[in-house]
C-alpha cells in the first residue's frame, strides 16, 4: 500500500460497538431482541470493526442451575453466530458468574464455579485482558468480586490491579486507552437516596467500584480517555480528571420489559480518533417489548 494511502487509513477513526447488559433469556423474546440489535449493528453504513460487550450477557447464572446456564449460553451463541461475523471481545458482569449464590449444586473447587463457566462458554483465557486496535489500547477489566453472604462487590483484586498498573506504565504514553468494566468506576446514578440520619449518601460496593479514586487517578495519569460501563442500564456521562466515564445503557433496556429510567434498548457506537479524542453515540435499535 502506498504510504499516502496508509497515512490516510491511519487517520481514520476506529469504530466499535459497546453492547452491554444483553440479558439473553428464552423469556420475553430476548433472543429476538438481541438478534434485532445485532442486525442493526450490521446494517450501519460504517460497520464497527469489533463488538465489545459490557457484561451481563445472560439472564442469569449467578443464581440459576447448570441446565439453565447451558440453555442461556447456547441461545446467546446461536444468535451471535447467526447474525454477525464481527469479532466479539467480552467483558463479564455479575449475572455471568456461576454459583456464588450457593443455590446451585456446584462447589468452589469445581472448574465451572464462579467465572470458570463463562470463560469456557465464551472461550476466554482470562476475564481481564488488553489488546491494541486503531492506535488505541483497550483494557477489558473484571470488577466482579465475591462479597460476604453470597453477594458480589466491585473492585479489582490485587493481581489484576498490579497487572493493569504495570501495563499502563509500560504503554507508550502517547497511546490513548479505553477501559471497559461492567460495574462503573464512577457513577452518580445511585446517589439518589441520601440518609438524613447519616447526613450522607450511601453507595453500595455492588453499584460503584470500591476504591474508585485509586483507579481514577491511575487512568488520569496514563492517558485513559474513556471508561465504559453498564450494570445500571442507564445513560450517564461524567467528565472527571480528563477521563470520560460513560454508563452505556442496555441492549435489554429494562430487562426486556421496556425502557429503563428513560433509556431505550440500545447500544453505544464509539469512534476513536487517532488524536486521542472520541465520539460516542447511543443507538436505539427500535425494539418493542413483548410482554
Ligand atoms: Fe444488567
Amino acid at each position: 500500500m502506498p504510504s499516502l494511502a496508509r497515512a490516510e487509513e491511519a487517520a481514520q477513526p476506529f469504530r466499535f460497538a459497546h453492547l452491554t447488559d444483553i440479558h439473553v433469556q428464552p423469556e420475553l423474546s430476548a433472543g429476538e431482541g438481541f438478534r434485532k440489535c445485532l442486525a442493526s449493528v450490521n446494517a450501519l453504513e460504517k460497520r464497527p470493526e469489533v463488538i465489545v460487550t459490557g457484561g451481563d450477557m445472560v439472564m442469569d447464572i449467578f443464581a440459576h442451575n447448570r441446565q439453565r446456564a447451558d440453555q442461556l449460553f447456547s441461545l446467546y451463541g446461536d444468535v451471535v453466530k447467526g447474525e454477525t461475523d464481527i469479532p466479539f471481545r467480552s467483558c463479564i458482569g455479575n449475572h455471568d458468574v456461576f454459583g456464588w449464590s450457593h443455590r446451585q449444586d456446584v462447589k468452589p473447587e469445581d472448574a465451572e464455579f464462579g467465572k470458570g463457566l463463562v470463560c469456557e462458554k465464551l472461550g476466554l483465557e482470562k476475564t481481564y485482558y488488553a489488546f491494541d486496535q486503531g492506535g488505541w489500547r483497550f483494557y477489558i477489566l473484571d470488577d466482579i468480586q465475591m462479597a460476604p453472604n453470597n453477594r458480589y462487590q466491585a473492585y479489582l483484586e490485587e493481581e489484576q490491579f498490579e497487572w493493569l498498573k504495570k501495563d499502563l506504565e509500560e504503554k507508550p504514553a502517547e497511546t490513548p486507552a479505553v477501559v471497559v468494566s461492567h460495574i462503573p468506576i464512577y457513577t452518580v446514578s445511585t446517589f439518589d437516596n441520601g440518609r438524613e440520619e447519616d447526613l450522607a449518601y450511601r453507595v453500595g460496593f455492588s453499584a460503584m467500584c470500591r476504591e474508585a479514586a485509586k483507579l481514577g487517578n491511575l487512568f488520569s495519569k496514563h492517558n485513559v480517555k474513556l471508561a465504559l460501563s453498564g450494570h445500571h442500564h442507564i445513560l450517564e456521562r461524567i467528565e472527571f480528571q480528563g477521563v470520560t466515564y460513560i454508563c452505556g445503557g442496555a441492549v435489554s433496556g429494562g430487562w426486556w420489559r421496556g425502557p429503563h429510567r428513560g433509556v431505550q434498548e440500545g447500544f453505544g457506537l464509539v469512534d476513536l480518533n487517532p488524536n486521542g479524542t472520541f465520539d460516542y453515540e447511543y443507538v436505539d435499535y427500535g425494539w418493542t417489548p413483548v410482554t
